[in-house]
């Protein structure tokens, strides 16, 4: 088996205390890590004056990991900047929120720049690396240019837009040029792959072959779609940990027998919340005899909060969630319960197990992982209704939920109501589908799918093969 190099923007090893705002990759990294004899390398979070490209090694759970500082003018621009403030929103087909600067563009190629110098001692000639999502693009071909000929891969865990919308980036041909460095690119679902593979035939002029198979100037790349999962059988057992049950419990007592709605994300704007708050102020307005029966709990850390946009949807929200409890709530009933922290992973299983519905309305999401961990976190013998939007990534796998439009508050009021009041023999019958779903196509089955595309040996002599 080869060893594996993981590189992310963020890198966060298995034991880590979870804190709350782990984003889907971290949390799936540390799953594959714990299997693997590799190194995850990436940012440590952490700032330096000036970049000097000291490494700190550090070993937890059998993972090795290598992080570096970076200089605050690198986290203006390439994290804060042509990450999330340009590639994040453009890429959740938000392009009137893409900023578009060319310093930006600088620090991303900079901090690309280094981290390969950084690198590049690390790879020996066997070695296979993955370099994972938006924040590292470029990272594969200043691997090439400096000698690097081992197999690479790349993932993006958000999506890939429409050819009409990435051409408004002014960089967008650079961008794909850049991923041909790799020899295989995945992505989630097969829109954000057809986006891809229609961006590579029609603007480069790429030839592609029907497995995927994308040539373009003497490169051949391969590209897949291969949708990321959670550990589900262990998610299941960390639903009925101690911890779970007793917040399970908990929850089950300051409910006072209201059905409980509960919605966790990152407060982001691609997460849908303001419409996701119009669809349940709809249902509150128009069901009067739901008043009273039903709360939504809304657990939103905030993130990124060094960026505009994240300022303004948090403002909005905090507005918007005062505005519904002002109007609905009465002495004895808070309608929303709006949380701005985040929690650990076990007492998160316990919240949604004693929920009757999982809300998870993304106006674009590249997976989203919620969606399966509340799956995974039901009682089979009781288990809530999922309620998921049509531009997650994880609806196409999970067509037993109820599915709705995120932008219409109407459908999401309608899909309420129907989750909210579903015959228990419905709710086991989509249970038991989804459940399958997220047992079977779990994260070792997207890494083994990966590898298999990346280095068939490895795949077969490894823990997923
Ligand atoms: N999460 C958590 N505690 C929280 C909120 C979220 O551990 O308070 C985790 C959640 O369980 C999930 C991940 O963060 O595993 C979010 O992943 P997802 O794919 O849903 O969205 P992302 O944040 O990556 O956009
Ligand atoms: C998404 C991205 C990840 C990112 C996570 C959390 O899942 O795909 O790359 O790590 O959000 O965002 P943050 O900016 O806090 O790393």
């Amino acid at each position: 088996m080869k060893r594996l190099i993981v590189v992310s923007n963020r890198v966060q090893p298995p034991s880590e205390e979870a804190t709350g705002n782990q984003g889907g990759l971290a949390l799936a990294l540390s799953a594959v890590l714990r299997e693997s004899n590799g190194i995850w390398f990436g940012w440590s979070g952490g700032e330096t004056e000036s970049f000097t490209g000291l490494i700190n090694f550090q070993k937890s759970a059998g993972v090795t990991t290598a992080t570096v500082d970076l200089e605050p003018q690198d986290i203006l621009e390439y994290y804060d900047g042509f990450a999330n403030r340009t590639l994040w929103p453009l890429f959740h087909y938000r392009v009137s929120l893409a900023e578009f600067e060319r310093e930006f563009v600088d620090g991303y190629e900079r901090v690309n720049t280094r981290f390969a110098e950084t690198l590049l001692p690390l790879i020996t000639h066997d070695d296979l690396v993955w370099v994972h999502d938006y924040h590292l693009i470029p990272l594969g071909q200043r691997l090439r240019e400096r000698g690097v000929a081992n197999r690479m891969g790349f993932f993006l865990h958000i999506p890939w837009p429409p050819m009409g919308l990435l051409v408004s980036l002014p960089n967008h041909q650079e961008l794909v040029e850049q991923l041909f460095a790799y020899d295989v690119v995945g992505f989630h679902t097969q829109d954000w792959l057809d986006n891809f593979l229609d961006y590579a035939r029609t603007h480069m002029d790429a030839e592609v072959d029907e497995d995927g198979t994308v040539r373009w100037q003497g490169r051949t790349l391969r590209a897949l779609a291969c949708p990321i999962g959670i550990d589900g059988a262990a998610y299941a057992q960390t639903a009925q940990s101690p911890t779970a049950l007793a917040m399970c419990r908990q929850m089950h007592e300051s409910a006072n027998d209201r059905a409980m709605i509960v919605g966790v994300d990152r407060l982001d704007y691609s997460k849908g919340l303001q419409e996701r708050f119009m669809g349940y102020e709809r249902l509150l307005a128009t069901r009067e005899d739901l008043q009273e029966k039903i709360f939504l709990l809304q657990i939103a850390p905030p993130s990124r909060a060094n960026v505009q946009t994240y300022q303004e949807i948090r403002a909005q929200l905090d507005s918007h969630s005062g505005r519904i409890n002002g109007e609905f709530a009465t002495v004895d009933w808070v309608p929303l319960r709006y949380v701005n922290k985040g929690y650990a992973r076990d007492v998160l299983a316990g919240i949604y197990r004693a929920a009757k519905v999982g809300l998870v309305t993304p106006l674009r999401d590249g997976m989203n992982l919620v969606a399966k961990e509340f799956v995974a976190a039901q009682d089979p013998e009781d288990p809530g209704v999922l309620v998921l939007s049509n531009f997650a990534g994880a609806a196409a796998q999970m067509d037993a939920a109820v599915l709705v439009n995120p932008y219409s508050p109407e459908e999401i009021a309608d899909a309420l109501a129907l989750a909210l009041t579903m015959p228990v023999e419905e709710r086991k019958a989509r249970w038991r589908k989804l459940m399958d779903g997220v047992v079977n196509e779990d994260v070792m089955w997207w890494l083994d799918r990966f590898i298999t595309a990346l280095d068939p040996e490895t795949a077969t002599a490894g823990p997923a093969g």
